[in-house]
């Protein structure tokens, strides 16, 4: 079902959307040199100042979708369907160099390992005037000395002192607000987090994210932020995305999607978040596993580990649909079933 970008990305009763600063549409993404399609018919906007998270377990298609809106996919893998819009600017099938333009200035990219998106042999301050230098155009002494106002504006204490040390001479949490500074140089309309704060500790982690709320609050940015912590979605993103098999299943407001949920597999989802650890619990609550990379299957992705299908959920591809109240989701039953009975009832009971 087309999504279209131009239409409103509100949330119903939430606040005013800015404009547009991120579109994909139907977007499929092959891997294998292009002979699996590991991320398909993926839509979904994220509009100036709106916080969405993309959440869903392991090899659902996360980072995919995030190195797609970065042109930064890995060798083997592209985007074999859809377009990508920055700003209301189609950036499929361009090149290389057109992409390099974008990364910085309209976009910009957090990760979990910060260390290895940063030189190991510069300096953190030299790194960040480069990009000053390139990408706006400063001059040497002025790139330095904004290198330095931006470390202190990510809260890093004695910023002209940081700017002289090299990567290996900081804690994760302060390259993860480096990784921050330069991602936010050129004001980007939008930055991409991609489990930027999974590998620091429970107080770096709260600090990092309550810079990122900053930053978003300062610059309107527009966020996309992947994480497996629901809390962390859920204290920071406006809208939530649920991936699956590579499919989004689920789009809607956050509060909602967190505690009433449409899809069944985003009601697992929550009831993994409330036990035990993470992969671990996966594999309790959510009995099975998810299709292979590829596969090609006749219905919904999710059936055949889903306590509520039924054989109408075979019988054909499953579309992301609108709601009446403007959320969307790719399950044939959503109205029908009663979520609330499948943790109790056991996930395989009423299976096919
Ligand atoms: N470079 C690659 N080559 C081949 N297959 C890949 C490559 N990158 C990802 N894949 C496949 O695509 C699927 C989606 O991967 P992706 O990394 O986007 O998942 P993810 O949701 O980010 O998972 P995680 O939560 O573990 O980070 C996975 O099944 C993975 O095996
Ligand atoms: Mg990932």
């Amino acid at each position: 079902m087309p999504h279209s970008p131009s239409s409103d990305p509100a949330t119903p009763g939430g606040p005013a959307p800015g404009p547009v600063a991120l579109s994909v549409e139907g977007l499929g993404v092959t891997v294998s040199s292009g002979r699996l399609t590991a991320v398909r018919d993926v839509s979904f906007t994220v509009a100036r100042g709106e916080a969405v998270g993309l959440v869903g377990e392991s090899g659902s298609g996360k980072t995919l979708i995030c190195r797609s809106v970065l042109g930064l996919l890995p060798p083997g893998c592209a985007v074999s369907e859809g377009e990508i819009a920055l700003a209301g600017e189609t950036l499929t099938g361009r090149s290389r160099r057109e992409w390099e333009r974008v990364r910085g200035t309209r976009v910009g990219a957090v990760f979990q390992d910060p260390a290895s998106y940063l030189n190991p042999s510069l300096t953190v301050g030299r790194q960040l005037a480069e990009v000053l230098r390139v990408k706006l155009g400063l001059d040497r002494p002025r790139a330095g000395e904004r290198a330095v106002e931006l470390f202190a504006a990510v809260g890093l204490h004695d910023p002209a002192e940081v700017a002289r040390r090299h990567p290996h001479e900081l804690s994760g949490g302060m390259l993860q607000r480096v990784l921050i500074a330069i991602a936010v140089a050129c004001a980007p309309d939008l930055l991409v987090a991609d489990e930027a704060t999974t590998a620091l500790d429970v107080v770096v982690q709260a600090e990092v994210l309550e810079l990122l709320a900053r930053m978003r609050a300062e610059h309107d940015l527009a966020l996309l932020l992947v994480s497996h912590d629901l809390a962390v979605i859920a204290e920071v993103c406006d809208r939530v995305l649920v991936a699956y098999a590579g499919e989004l299943v689920e789009d809607g407001p956050a509060e909602r999607v967190l505690t009433e949920p449409l899809h069944p597999y985003t009601e697992a989802l929550l009831r993994v978040a409330t036990v035990g650890d993470w992969e671990r619990r996966e594999l309790e609550v959510i009995p099975g596993a998810p299709p292979e990379v590829g596969a090609r299957l006749p219905g919904c992705r999710f059936a055949d580990r889903c306590a509520f299908a039924a054989p109408e959920c075979l019988s054909g591809p499953v579309p992301l649909r609108e709601t009446a109240d403007g959320r969307r989701v790719r399950c044939v039953r959503s109205e029908e079933i009663d979520l609330s009975r499948a943790g109790a009832r056991g996930t395989r009971e009423v299976a096919v």
